[in-house]
């Protein structure tokens, strides 16, 4: 145990230095990054009145199932301090509080703040959603506390950031796009953004883990095998409204994502592809026998869950979320 955490460790200070020359790149500077209020009306201005009445008409375009997933979505992004919390637990990360992954730490989680901060005042304004229902469910999510099964360790907690900013980029991706369908394109552009932001942390966490990989392939490896026999949890798993118990909100919006092509089972399979792919999990070098099973595991995997997804069927279920108004 003394060995794997000291391991971890001298791992994490090698990892750093590469963050730090990459994070200018990683995370763009506050002062001319976006902000929400580029994107909604000023009620500062004149105008105000009439662009949140076209606001609030476009938004009626919208289908229930996309209401029901923006607001999921929103919802898991307002969780943010969970999220910094936790980061802020993994070993070796937090042992400095001005060292570099703190800096990292709170950077991130500047930026996301972002995400919430604009779709919960688009949601609020559109006059389509039942704040307060919206608001205890945030207040649970984040009370309540989730385990997504990566405990202290950097190695699991980055494998599971790279897939989480590679499930929500193209979940953000997904709603802008049928946003626009649906005519709202204001909404379109902010998810637009949001996905891109989501785009350059996902390539961040990978990096840091392919960096991991470099020098030690067999840790990597295993915590990499361990976190997907666990399967990744989306932090909407852990969602609820009131009266329900967590995960039974979550079963009705992951049925309105799959009907909506959203986020999907097929997603799941393409984005650990993607990490098998982009960490060179094939051809690793330097396995030993426990991480060369580890890899096979991992290898056959995709194969394995695109059978079982072939087996799911859409579904059909109705359902009416507290949070929706119409
Ligand atoms: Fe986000
Ligand atoms: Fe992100």
């Amino acid at each position: 145990m003394k060995f794997f955490e000291d391991k971890r460790r001298e791992v994490m200070v090698h990892i750093e230095k590469f963050m730090l020359e990459k994070m200018n790149e990683y995370l763009k500077p506050i002062d001319t990054i976006w902000q929400p209020s580029d994107f909604l009306p000023d009620a500062s201005k004149d105008t105000f009145f009439t662009e949140i009445k076209e606001l609030q008409e476009s938004a009626q375009g919208l289908s229930y199932d996309l209401v029901a997933v923006l607001i999921g979505d929103t919802i898991t992004e307002e969780a943010l301090p969970s999220y910094e919390s936790w980061l802020a637990m993994v070993q070796n990360v937090s042992d400095d509080e001005e060292g570099g992954w703190m800096r990292w730490n709170r950077h991130w989680t500047a930026e996301e703040n972002r995400h919430g901060d604009l779709l919960n005042k688009y949601l609020y304004l559109s006059g389509r959603v039942n704040m307060r229902m919206m608001e205890i469910s945030t207040q649970y999510l984040i009370a309540d506390g989730f385990d997504i099964g990566t405990g202290h360790d950097p190695y699991r907690n980055f494998i599971y950031t790279s897939f989480q900013e590679l499930a929500t980029n193209i979940s953000h991706r997904r709603v802008a796009s049928q946003a626009k369908k649906d005519g709202d394109t204001l909404l379109s552009k902010m998810c637009g953004v949001i996905a891109s932001d989501e785009a350059r942390h996902a390539k961040a966490y990978k990096y840091f883990i392919e960096k991991v990989f470099e020098v030690d392939p067999n840790g990597a490896m295993l915590a990499f095998e361990d976190m997907m026999r666990k399967k990744i949890v989306m932090p909407a798993h852990f969602l609820r409204e009131v009266g329900l118990k967590i995960g039974q909100t979550f079963g009705h919006f992951t049925d309105a994502a799959q009907r909506l092509g959203i986020y999907t089972a097929i997603d799941y399979v393409d984005i650990l592809k993607e990490l098998i792919e982009d960490w060179h999990i094939a051809d690793m070098p330097d396995l030993n026998e426990t991480g060369e099973k580890a890899r096979d595991y991992i290898m056959n995997l995709p194969d394995r869950l695109l059978r079982v997804a072939d087996r799911m069927k859409n579904p059909m279920l109705e359902y009416k979320f507290s949070w929706i108004n119409s």
